[in-house]
Parts: structure tokens; C-alpha cells; sequence
């Protein structure tokens, strides 16, 4: 991804990006690189492959060349016949080195600006946290890095590398400028505590308030926690790590004795962020400001830690008052105050179930059964196990429903993707519909057709065109049912079964429906129709899709292919944005 993006302009479009392709000459763009599959496809020319032959092929690289190549870009290391350090490997060396020079050239230059101290004092930062975290200070010009590390060509490349200094765009003249002017340097570690990047903050007003460095061979945002490597290293046993949003957060905690605090960078915890941090300890606070950003915030990190929630780890979460963040909370308040609001952080469970009913109005059943909806596609993500349980228990306690009860309406429910599970739940035996099989998808929707024959009448045009091509079984006796339901209407199922008594499939609909669960409620059940419906077009959709794919590689696919395939990878790109 990275390797195309950089030569060829990509454009995104939902999961993928395109461009015009770079291996013939065209107009519109049918040059498809799929950041997810790490591959690149032309549909016009047929060119395709990944990373590597990318490479090979548009920088006309050898195989060992390419290979290089990419894994300086993973830090990676290749070994070489003969031993001896690979050439990516010191390639890197140099970066490293170049980035560990640069950050004491900022320290030292925050010792020498009386302005820049006074700014870090009035933070009150000690010189003690200023070493510790060799905290330093851009100096006011556009080449007082590019004049001091950039003397020769390979020096500069170097720089541009590491993002230390800018290309212009136009050329000329001074071809480069420092990228850090009049800043705060914060230099960002990696786990061995070589610098890798650094973030850099105003010191007055300005915009932006931070500057980071940009995506480099060395630096990945959404992978490093600032502050890991002090905390690491602080000498105080890591039993827990606390993440916060800020820079300034981290080192005043860790200035204040709170030395397993670390911030994510600008970026929402990823999952990422997640796993390294469950590397190292079993225990994890978030801190967020109590305002609508913070909350917001904390439920996407929440959305990131289900996958990695299970027995024997803590997640919780902390909410901070408004207007407050952890740099003047534990400036006001001292380590022990703050260390006491981290106790009563709320544990992820009784955040979520928290979260919801204050978004659903849980007096009422309607409300609890969309709860009971919202929580479904949440605790689906946790890896099953007792952690799951404890917290489906939980939920089962607040819809006011026996926890087995729950279960089984959620299992009904995830046949269909975004279908409800709508109304009073009216108690119903326990069925053995074991759902989201394919073919169970159909099964659903004929069940709920013959359920209710009216609510045939509430399916668009659109989502029964969505069905020409389906595949899957019994697909066929599905749109034959609606079509002939358009037509004719009927009102009960009686009647549907009489009238497809002698039709192809006829057989099949009264053991259908004594064997799929519908809910007693046909607006509900028109609704799961239609996400049925939706989720059925989605997959013939992808089957066409992969089809022409496929073709793509054999033969250059005509004009009306490559019309049909546009348009089915922009409908794919709304199903996207909207799940
Ligand atoms: P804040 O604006 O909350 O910063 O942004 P802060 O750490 O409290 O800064 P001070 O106290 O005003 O100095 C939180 C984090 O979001 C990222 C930075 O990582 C920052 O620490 N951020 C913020 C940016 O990357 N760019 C910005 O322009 C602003
Ligand atoms: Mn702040």
C-alpha cells in the first residue's frame, strides 16, 4: 500500500484505493490496490500482484533488490549469504542514529532558549522529567536542522526519511525546509528506546498545537504508545499502564510518581495498542475527558478492547471532570487524589452497560429490547469464555430477560446482519435454528414471507433487484415468492402454503416455517426481511465481484464488464461506510 501510494496517486474508494493504471495507458481508473489483501489488480490490463512485484515491475527492481527494499520499510532484516549486516539493516542503523543526534540537538537547544525554558517551567516540568524525557526545543527557523544534519545528498535523504525536513513541491531553490520550527520537541521512543519520531507543540498559539512526525520506515502511529519505553524502564515494577490522550498527560503523571502512563498518538487505541499492552501487564485504565469528544473517544477504545477482553485481564475506564485532563487534575490534586479516582474506574463491563442505558430509556420495555439489540454486535466480539458470560449476564440483568433467553434471541438474530431483535420478546421455546449459516439466510427470509405474506408488499424494488445472480440454495423459491406475492398478495400462511402446494419448492414452506423462529410481530419481521434481503445481495454482490476478478487475470475485461465492476465496487463502498 504504502509502496503503490508512493508512486502512483491512489484515490479511496471504500476498502480499496484506485488509480489510473501505472502499466498501461487509460482514462478511468481500474487500477485497484486492496491495503486488507496487501495486493494490487488491474481489471483493464490484468497486471496484478503484491508489494513485491510491484516493485519488480514498476521500479524494474531484481528480486533480491525488491525484497530488501520492503523489509527496510517492516524493519525488518535480511539475512545475506556470507553473513554481514543487511543493507536495509544498516540503512536504518543510520536513521536511528540520525533521529538519537537530532533529539540531543533539541535538548540542547532547549537549555540555550530562554523563551522555550520559561514555556517548560510554566508547565511545570522539572529538569529532571526534561532529561527524562530528553524533552527539547525546536529552534525558530527553516533550516537550523537541514544546515546542522544535511550537508551532503545521502545526509538529506536521510532527513526527508525520517520526516525531519520537507521537500518543497515546487524545487527550486532550497529544495528542503526543517519540518519542526519554534516547537517543544517530545521525542518518541521505541520499545529499545531508540528515537523514532517526535511530536512537537507550539509554544504560544498556533495551528497546529501539535506536530507529528509523519508515517516513516521507523514510525508507526497507530502502533506506539508514548511514554511505553520510560515507563518500562522507570524502575518501579509495570503492573498496570494507563493511557491517556496527551503528551503533556504522560509526562506530568509520570513528573507527579504515575509512571505507567502512556498516550496514544493523536489517534483513537487501536487494537494494536491493545495487544502490546497486554504484553506487558494484565491490567488497563483509560483516562478520558468527561466531555462529549472524551466520550466518544472512550467508546471506540472500548469497540477496539472487546477482542482483547477476557478472564484474568482488567480493562476500565476513567472519566475525567470537564474541562480537566490528567496533566491539571494531577498538577491540582497530587498522585494519591488521582491514584484514588483510578480505583474507581469503571470496569469495561459496567461501562458498556452503563453507556447503553443511559442512551435507551430502560423503564420501558422497548427500550430494553433495544438495548438487548445494541449489545448484541458488542459482546459478540469478545472471544467466548467466562469473561463473555459474566458480561452477557449482565446485560441479560438489565433487559430484565433469564441470561439462556437472551442468548437465544441473539443467536436468532445473527443470521442477519443489523436485523433487530425487535419488541417484547414473547417467550417461545427454545428453537434449535443454530442461524448464520449461508443458506440460512434464505431459510429466514422464506420463513418470514410465509410468516407474514403481507409484509412482501414493504420489500423495494432495489432490495429484490439485489437478488438477481443470488446463488445461494433455495434462492430461487425466494424471489419466485415474492414476485408472486407482488402480484397476488395474500394475508396468512395458510394460504401461501395452499397456493405453492404443486410449485417447485412448495414442499419445503410449512416445515420452513415450524422450524425457524419469527418473531410474533410483522413490522419487526418485515424489518429483518429487508436486512436479510440486504445481506443476500450483499453476498451475490461479492460473488459477482470475485468473478470478474477472477476473469481479469485470464482476459481484459470489456467495456460493460469493467462498467459492472465499477459499480459494484461503489455499492460495496456504501455497505462499508455503512456497517
Ligand atoms: P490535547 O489538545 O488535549 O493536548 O491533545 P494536551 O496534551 O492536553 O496538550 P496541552 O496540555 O495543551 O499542551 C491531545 C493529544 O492529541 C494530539 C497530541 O498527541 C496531543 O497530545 N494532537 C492534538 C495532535 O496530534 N495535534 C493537535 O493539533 C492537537
Ligand atoms: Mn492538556
Amino acid at each position: 500500500m504504502e509502496v503503490v501510494g508512493s508512486r502512483v496517486p491512489l484515490t479511496k474508494a471504500g476498502r480499496e484505493h484506485k488509480a489510473c493504471c501505472p502499466f498501461h495507458s487509460e482514462k478511468t481508473a481500474s487500477f485497484w490496490v486492496s491495503p486488507e489483501k496487501q495486493f494490487y489488480h488491474c481489471f483493464g490490463c490484468g497486471a496484478h500482484g503484491t508489494a513485491l512485484r510491484f516493485l519488480m515491475e514498476y521500479d524494474h527492481m531484481s528480486f533480491p533488490e525488491a525484497v530488501e527494499d520492503l523489509a527496510g520499510r517492516l524493519g525488518l532484516t535480511v539475512p545475506h549469504e556470507g553473513g554481514g549486516a543487511a543493507a536495509a539493516d544498516n540503512q536504518h542503523a543510520v536513521l536511528y542514529e540520525l533521529m538519537g543526534r537530532v533529539a540531543s540537538f533539541y535538548a540542547d537547544a532547549l537549555s540555550r532558549d530562554a523563551r522555550a525554558t520559561e514555556y517548560v517551567r510554566r508547565r511545570g516540568l522539572s529538569t529532571e522529567t526534561i532529561e527524562r524525557f530528553s524533552l527539547g526545543y525546536a529552534p525558530d527557523a527553516w533550516n537550523a536542522v537541514l544546515s546542522r544534519f544535511g550537508a551532503r545528498e545521502a545526509d538529506r535523504h536521510a532527513l526527508a526519511t525520517t520526516g525531519l525536513i520537507i521537500e518543497r513541491a515546487d524545487k527550486r531553490g532550497d529544495r528542503h525546509y526543517d519540518r519542526f520550527r519554534d516547537r517543544i520537541m517530545f521525542p518518541i521512543r521505541d520499545s529499545r528506546g531508540r528515537v523514532i519520531a517526535f511530536g512537537g507543540r507550539v509554544l504560544d498559539r498556533g495551528e497546529p498545537k501539535y506536530l507529528n512526525s509523519p508515517e516513516t520506515p521507523l514510525f508507526h502511529k497507530g502502533r506506539e504508545l508514548y511514554g511505553l519505553y520510560e515507563s518500562r524502564t522507570s524502575g518501579a515494577g509495570l503492573k498496570r499502564l494507563m493511557v491517556v490522550e496527551g503528551y503533556m498527560d504522560a509526562v506530568r503523571l509520570h513528573q507527579a510518581g504515575i509512571t505507567y502512563a502512556v498516550a496514544t498518538l493523536g489517534t483513537a487505541t487501536t487494537a494494536e495498542h491493545l495487544k502490546r499492552i497486554f504484553r506487558l501487564v494484565r491490567e488497563v485504565v483509560f483516562a478520558f475527558d468527561g466531555d462529549r469528544a472524551g466520550r466518544a473517544a472512550a467508546w471506540r477504545a472500548l469497540q477496539h478492547a472487546l477482542p482483547e477482553a477476557r478472564e484474568g485481564r482488567e480493562i476500565r475506564f476513567l472519566f475525567l471532570p470537564e474541562g480537566e485532563d490528567p496533566d491539571s487534575l494531577v498538577g491540582a490534586e497530587g498522585r494519591a487524589a488521582f491514584e484514588q479516582r483510578l480505583d474507581g474506574a469503571l470496569p469495561l463491563s459496567e461501562y458498556l452497560v452503563g453507556e447503553l442505558s443511559t442512551q435507551m430509556d430502560i423503564a420501558h420495555a422497548d427500550g430494553r429490547a433495544r438495548l438487548a439489540e445494541a449489545a448484541r454486535p458488542l459482546v459478540a466480539q469478545i472471544p467466548p469464555g467466562v469473561y463473555r458470560e459474566l458480561l452477557i449476564g449482565r446485560v441479560a440483568e438489565v433487559v430484565r430477560l433469564p441470561a439462556a433467553r437472551l442468548e437465544a434471541l441473539w443467536q436468532d438474530a445473527s443470521g442477519s446482519t443489523g436485523s433487530p431483535v425487535v419488541a417484547t420478546p414473547t417467550p417461545t421455546p427454545a428453537r434449535t435454528v443454530r442461524s448464520a449459516g449461508r443458506g440460512s439466510l434464505v431459510r429466514q427470509a422464506i420463513a418470514r414471507l410465509v410468516r407474514f405474506p403481507a409484509i412482501a408488499a414493504a420489500v423495494t424494488p432495489a432490495e429484490r433487484r439485489g437478488l438477481e445472480g443470488c446463488t445461494e440454495p433455495g434462492a430461487d423459491l425466494l424471489c419466485a415468492l415474492l414476485d408472486d406475492l407482488r402480484e397476488r398478495p395474500l394475508q396468512i400462511s395458510a394460504q401461501v402454503i395452499e397456493r405453492w402446494r404443486d410449485r417447485p419448492g412448495g414442499e419445503h414452506l410449512g416445515r420452513l416455517l415450524e422450524r425457524e423462529a419469527v418473531l410474533d410481530d410483522a413490522g419487526a419481521t418485515a424489518i429483518e426481511l429487508r436486512a436479510a434481503l440486504e445481506k443476500l445481495a450483499g453476498l451475490s454482490a461479492e460473488h459477482r465481484l470475485r468473478a470478474l476478478e477472477a476473469e481479469s487475470r485470464v482476459r481484459p475485461l470489456s467495456g460493460e464488464e469493467m462498467k459492472e465492476f465499477q459499480m459494484l465496487m461503489s455499492k460495496r463502498s456504501v455497505r462499508d461506510e455503512k456497517t
